[in-house]
């Protein structure tokens, strides 16, 4: 397994390119199952779970090709099999993300069941209460999930016990092919569930309200292939945000919308970072001291839990104490125990970590215990002193295209070591 190696203490300079972003091209691949014909993809990051979701839908049937440096043609003409096997779903959980859309189309869909989670137990009981209201029978039994409709299904009010990113995504794309309105309550806001709206009102899909707590469906007779530029990683701009932050540097983290990292540049300014907007480019220059500030994750427009392993990093180094809230998952703490390795003073007690800031890192061996927290331990390892080499960096490959290739352009110190073997 690949191990990266981090010199820490350079102050990143320079500018950045975000990269398409993971959690909108997942559903989209997924939505391409919806309707038989040729797709475009393009701005689709290079990542490990892109390349898992394509194996899952060629699995069901479709042809894919790649086009150019980051696109993608779908062709779901041939798509027959309504079967994900374990094999594939066990590696990513996004996998049922097939479920909404196979459902639809071939009015039957066989998706193993995804289990725990490094980062919580991460049930689909609202993705399945979803589709059961709008008249898919679901039975569960052998690690699988089956959900099977005669006809048509028919479009339902359901309001959402809770938000849920992937369960709004699921639920939207059968019922863009059902029988008449759904609605759907207390639905998450994230940017990339209004991505996905807008592919599948591309494709001829009614879909209104995306980006707001309530979703309004009408569903349609059949669906079209449409040609989609994905939007960028809200995520890595967020991380890359937060590695200038703790370096001291002067970044330019360019291509993405500023709107969609709102919860983390006003959070930075609070903790003494420099953070301005220019158009879709975000200037980011770490100040004299980090200032500690309190963070509670929480659904869009709040701060993202997906972003709440970085924030740590850099709050381990902040001039004071401060509590850091996780609400999202039950188990998102994983990172806190190797930032402490690095000298870290963390405590964690129920959902809260107590951080209180130290005045240097040094850098250690830790390992990557999932896609957030290697990016955690990388952002302390560019500000610690020495070397910190980071195992199990297939996490982070799930995630972050050309992650070392960025920083080193960035000016960090760093190199991966195939296989691990300095
Ligand atoms: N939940 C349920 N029942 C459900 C669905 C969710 O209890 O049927 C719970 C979860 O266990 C969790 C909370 O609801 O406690 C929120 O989970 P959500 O369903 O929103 O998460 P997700 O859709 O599985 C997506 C992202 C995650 C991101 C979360 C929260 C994708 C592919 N994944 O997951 O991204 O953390 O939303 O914003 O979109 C990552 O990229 O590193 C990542 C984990």
């Amino acid at each position: 397994m690949d191990v990266i190696v981090i010199e820490g203490g350079k102050p990143l300079k320079g500018s950045v390119t975000i990269s398409g972003a993971k959690n909108s091209a997942l559903p989209i691949f997924a939505a391409t199952l919806l309707a038989p014909g040729e797709f475009t993809l393009e701005n689709i990051p290079d990542l490990m779970d892109v390349r898992t979701i394509i194996k899952i839908i060629t699995e069901f049937g479709c042809r894919v090709r790649k086009n150019g440096a980051d696109g993608y043609t779908v062709d779901s003409t041939g798509v027959n099999n309504h079967e994900a096997p374990y094999d594939l779903v066990k590696t990513m959980r996004a996998s049922c993300l097939a479920l909404g859309p196979l459902v639809a189309r071939l009015g039957r869909a066989r998706v193993s069941l995804p289990g725990g989670c490094a980062i919580g137990e991460r049930p689909i009981d609202q993705h399945l209460k979803g589709l059961s209201a709008l008249g898919a029978r679901i039975d569960i039994s052998h690690g699988y999930v089956d959900a099977h409709v005669e006809g048509r299904l028919v479009g339902k009010h359901i309001t959402m016990d809770l938000v849920t990113v992937t369960g709004v995504m699921n639920i939207m794309m059968a019922a863009a092919l059902a029988d008449g309105q759904t609605v759907i309550d207390n639905a998450a806001r994230e940017p990339e569930v209004t991505a996905l709206a807008d592919f599948l009102n591309a494709m001829g899909a009614n879909i209104r309200g995306a980006g707001t707590p309530t979703i309004v469906i009408e569903g349609v007779r059949e669906l079209k292939p449409a040609r989609v530029t994905n939007i960028a990683d809200r995520v890595e701009a967020g991380t890359f945000m937060a590695a200038a932050a703790i370096t001291g540097g002067d970044v330019d983290v360019c291509g993405v919308d500023p709107v969609n990292v709102g919860a983390i540049s006003d959070k930075l300014r609070e903790c003494g970072v420099t953070v301005e907007e220019n158009g879709r480019n975000i200037h980011v220059r770490g100040g004299e001291r980090i200032i500690p500030i309190n963070v509670t994750t929480a659904p869009f427009p709040g701060f993202a839990t997906d972003m709440q392993a970085q924030y740590m990093a850099l709050m381990s180094l902040a001039d004071g104490a401060c509590v850091i809230t996780e609400t999202i998952f039950e188990n998102r703490f994983m990172h806190v125990a190797e930032l402490r390795r690095m000298g870290a003073d963390i405590t964690v007690s129920g959902k809260s970590a107590h951080v209180r800031g130290v005045k240097k890192l040094s850098g250690a061996p830790v390992m990557a215990t999932d896609l957030r927290a290697s990016a955690s331990l990388a952002i302390a390892a560019l500000a610690a002193e020495g070397e910190t080499t980071i195992s199990r960096v297939y996490h982070l490959d799930r995630g972050y295209e050309h992650i070392e290739r960025k920083l080193m352009s960035l000016g960090a110190t760093i190199r991966r070591i195939p296989g691990g073997k300095p």
